[in-house]
């Protein structure tokens, strides 16, 4: 029986893959097998992604020839890419109220416009033959909290990108999905969890009573690249311990 699960030779290109749930979802496909590509803004990210045994490239999702160049780098050599996963993203706990014109265009452009840029790439070197892609948004894209607001601005885009772009591009045998990760233990989390009141008060709410590991996206990720998601698309994955089920 055919392994749907399996990635042997199969092409995949994440984003900001040094790291955090990129780092863990990057160990995902390669222990199945896949030829992947992570990126990260900085040579001492690709420096690591090669050392976790992918091809680490620099490609700074806020230039917007960046991923363009190397989606053509990619297909120039496998002739094609299996599954894109954007998921480069970055945040900020800043009230409203105090939010510069800089960092509101920071976590736009690397959030939003990092995302669009690299799907329209990515669609115009595949749309002969279709393609996946998984879009990381958040939670945050379906609830608000405090100092995030464009923050949950910006994930909020992204899942309407998603659901847009797979309406636009289904008729080409794209696929594009969303994947909606609550509170996980990475870098970006590690404001909240180095005060550990707070953290007890929000690992206390969250129905499974634990933050979130990056290893505990990767099953989704796998399922979303697969042909067991193939008749999927345009939806959102929620993988928060129950937090938004409440
Ligand atoms: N952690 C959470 O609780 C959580 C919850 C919901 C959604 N998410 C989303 O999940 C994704 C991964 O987050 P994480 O928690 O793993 O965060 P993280 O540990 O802070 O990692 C962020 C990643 O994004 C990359 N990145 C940032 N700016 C970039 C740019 N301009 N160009 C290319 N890469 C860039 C970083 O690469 P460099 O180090 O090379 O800059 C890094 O690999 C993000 O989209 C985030 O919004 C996270």
């Amino acid at each position: 029986m055919q392994d749907v699960f399996s990635f042997k030779d199969k092409v995949i290109l994440i984003t900001g893959a040094g790291r955090g749930i990129g780092k863990a979802i990057t160990k995902g496909f390669l222990e199945r097998g896949a030829i992947v590509y992570g990126t990260g803004s900085k040579q001492e990210s690709a420096d690591l992604i090669n050392a976790a045994g992918a091809n680490g490239r620099v490609a700074d999702v806020t230039d917007p020839a960046a991923m363009p160049t190397l989606i053509d780098e990619i297909v120039q050599k496998h002739t094609r890419i299996d599954c894109l996963i954007n998921n480069s993203g970055v945040s900020s706990d800043t009230p409203a109220s105090f939010f510069k014109e800089d960092e509101i265009e920071k976590i736009l452009n690397t959030n939003v416009k990092g995302v669009f840029r690299s799907c329209q790439a990515y669609f115009k070197t595949h749309r002969k033959h279709g393609g996946t892609i998984i879009n990381v948004a958040s939670v945050l894209g379906f609830v608000g909290i405090p100092l995030a607001s464009i923050y949950c601005a910006s994930k909020g885009g992204v899942i309407q990108l998603t659901k847009a772009l797979a309406i636009e591009w289904a008729s080409y045998n794209f696929r594009v999905n969303a994947l909606c990760p609550g509170l996980i233990d990475t870098d970006m989390t590690s404001r909240m969890t180095g005060k550990p009141d707070l953290l007890n008060k929000v690992t206390a709410s969250i129905p499974l009573k634990r933050l979130g590991q990056p290893e505990d996206l990767v099953g989704a990720a796998l399922f979303m690249a697969s042909s067991a998601s193939s008749y999927m698309t345009g939806q959102t994955l929620v993988i928060d311990g129950g937090m938004i089920a409440q």
